[in-house]
């Protein structure tokens, strides 16, 4: 895949980042976390069961005209994604209300996926058990968790801005 907006080295032939969506709920949000991946070059995993139909209309009208760009894969099962994601290689990243390192501290890498919860639900124990890192978005005491979409947004942005300062490096233009 081509990630054109990056200063890239052109033998270049990873994916840097990944977002794998957790038995999403509401097509709206996969939708839209979709067509985030299409417009900025990075794959979307979907982790089923879904709450929905990939053929829902919702789903087909949040992600537009873009679920024909987007690189989507999807899993029949957690242990089907666990499979793939082994054979790739990378860490695995929570996003999860439930922990206490800030995304902002955090030194992503190429290679890692970014797993976001369910809307109704967020992870089980044995999912957020196996992620190699934990993160939150900080919030004020007296809120529950972000819509899913914003949360991946806000910490796919700082990770490709960290990336993207990487390759800077490899290139010695930064
Ligand atoms: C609506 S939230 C899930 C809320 C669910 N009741 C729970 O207890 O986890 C859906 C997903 O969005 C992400 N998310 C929402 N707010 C977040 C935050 N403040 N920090 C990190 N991730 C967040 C997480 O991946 C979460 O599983």
């Amino acid at each position: 895949m081509k990630l054109w907006f990056f200063p890239l080295p052109e033998d270049f032939t990873g994916t840097m980042l990944r977002l794998a969506l957790y038995q999403p709920d509401i097509p709206q949000n996969a939708g839209t976390l979709i067509r985030l991946g299409a417009c900025v070059g990075v794959p979307v995993d979907i982790i089923e069961p879904c709450g929905f139909v990939l053929s829902d209309r919702n789903f087909q009208r949040a992600g537009m005209d873009y679920l024909d760009l987007a690189a989507m894969q999807r899993h029949v099962s957690w242990t089907a994604f666990c499979d793939a994601h082994a054979a790739r290689g990378g860490r695995l990243i929570l996003l999860t209300t439930k922990a206490a390192a800030s995304y902002t501290g955090f030194a992503f890498l190429p290679g890692d996926t970014l797993l976001l919860g369910r809307e109704s639900a967020g992870v089980p124990g044995d999912v957020h058990d196996r992620a190699d890192a934990r993160l939150t978005i900080p919030m004020r005491p007296d809120c529950r968790s972000l819509n899913v979409a914003i949360a991946g947004a806000m910490v796919l942005g700082e990770a490709l801005r960290q990336l993207a300062a990487i390759v800077a490096n490899i290139e010695g233009v930064a």
